[in-house]
């Protein structure tokens, strides 16, 4: 039986409990785990050494935990992958990919399509890992492919000006070398990305998944031939999930498609409205007309999503600086509406280069929509960006809001279901002889 994701959402990774006796998620904040039979002890923890999901006894928090492991049951079900392998944060997931792709395999090449989240483009920059990047628009990652590209790298919708990434075609592009999706801003309730071939699916769960902004992590999606090398690294790392992280972030899901869904709602008729603003140049927002040219809205995506980005007549800075309800804040995904300037924060390292492709100007601003009533956010952001437009040039009386603005941003937000949901496991391509030796202690070229 396949169940709807509101369903999984609900449910997953939660098997366990009725037998357990209990309703609420235990949480088991043992670092250590006592065993008589040290035999035994030792063969658990060789077993996790060579990238095992489970073993007789967890040994060590390092190695295993049981509220952090159900998490990341949850969260495989809900992407339709084997597994999930979860980490102290969105950049420790990203960095434990990077290595085990990259790293353990000596492919130490990686293509990437900008724009990406600031981390993670100043990661691949500046070459901490020691890798080096070779920066591409999405149709021309086939021929950026050498013969030691470990790992191609795309976020869709892209931080922070939401332009759509073609992940299959990406997929195809890249061949046999596996591609690192960040779905960061879509969840696994608008888009599956292993269905359309990738290989690994990456949240920073301190966003969306956690949802109340209290709580920091990251996982990533994958095959079980991946995970094993995905354990190895945060065994040797020890970038791992704390389990009342494990626990908020396992909350947080049951509740993500009604707040993922709301949210975007919402973001629809502020995206539309917002389009028409007297202190408005550009607006950002994969529903609106044009900004989607390759048609993955209902193709790839179930619907536009609730990250909005748009450019001001005014000064940015100054825009924030006014605004009184909505968040003024980096991160995204939380119930309340939070707002930033990418280019002074959250892509403040990016490169001027990477700035330009990525579309970052100084009067961009970028906005996670919560789930407070559509008119108070209106009522707050047309008074900022008004005050602002003001200062800068002759602004008339604020824009009223014409009824065929709101029709049609009640178009947007109806929700798109041409995009089925994953109804089993999805699984890349890598042959089965490499998956037992990722799984096994030898690092394999992938
Ligand atoms: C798309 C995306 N990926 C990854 C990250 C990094 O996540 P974390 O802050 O949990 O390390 C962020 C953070 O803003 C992000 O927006």
């Amino acid at each position: 039986m396949t169940y709807a994701v509101d369903t999984r959402a609900v449910h997953a990774g939660r098997a366990d409990l009725a037998e357990l006796g209990v309703h609420a998620l235990p949480l088991d904040f043992s670092t250590t785990y006592p065993m008589h039979d040290q035999v035994a002890a030792g063969a658990a923890l060789g077993a996790f050494a060579d990238g095992a999901a489970t073993a007789a006894t967890p040994v060590y928090q390092r190695l295993y935990n049981p509220t952090t492991a159900r998490f990341e049951q949850a969260l495989a079900e809900l992407e339709g992958t084997e597994a999930a392998v979860s980490f102290a944060s969105g950049m420790a997931a990203i960095t434990a990919v990077l290595q085990a792709a990259c790293l353990m395999t000596e492919r130490r090449h990686v293509v990437a399509v900008r724009p990406l989240y600031g981390g993670t483009d100043h990661l691949l920059s500046i070459g901490l890992l020691g890798l080096s990047v070779t920066w591409v628009d999405q149709d021309e990652v086939a021929g950026a492919i050498r013969p030691d590209t470990g790992l191609v790298v795309v976020e869709t919708p892209g931080n922070p000006t939401l332009g759509l990434v073609d992940i299959a075609t990406v997929c195809i592009q890249a061949g046999d070398v596996p591609v690192l999706v960040d779905n960061t801003f879509a969840t696994p309730v608008l888009q599956n990305p292993a269905r359309l071939g990738a290989s690994y699916v990456v949240h920073s769960g301190t966003k969306y998944l956690g949802g109340h902004g209290d709580v920091l992590g990251g996982v990533v999606a994958c095959a079980e031939r991946r995970a094993g090398a995905l354990r190895q690294v945060r065994i040797l790392t020890g970038a791992v999930l704390h389990p009342l992280a494990g626990y908020l972030l396992h909350r947080g899901l049951s509740t993500l498609p009604l707040r993922v869904r709301a949210a975007q709602a919402t973001a629809a008729t502020l995206a539309v409205r917002l389009a028409v603003h007297r202190g408005i140049s550009k607006v950002h927002y994969p529903g609106l007309p044009g900004s989607d040219p390759r048609g993955l809205v209902g193709r790839q995506m179930r619907g536009p999503g609730a990250m909005i980005a748009f450019e001001t007549i005014g000064d940015a800075a100054a825009v924030v600086a006014a605004l009184r309800l909505i968040t003024p804040a980096v991160s995204l995904g939380s119930v309340d509406t939070l707002i930033e300037h990418p280019a002074l924060l959250t892509h403040r390292l990016v490169d001027a280069q990477g700035k330009q492709t990525g579309g970052i100007t100084p009067s961009l601003l970028r906005m996670s929509v919560g789930l407070e009533d559509v008119d108070d956010l209106w009522a707050d952001l047309d008074q900022a960006l008004t005050a602002a437009a003001r200062a800068t040039v002759s602004v008339a009386a604020p824009a009223a809001v014409p009824a065929a603005v709101d029709a049609q941003a009640a178009v947007l937000a109806a929700p798109v279901v041409a995009v089925p949901e994953p109804e089993a496991f999805a699984l890349d391509a890598v042959s089965a002889t490499s998956a037992q030796a990722v799984n096994g202690s030898a690092p394999v070229p992938a």
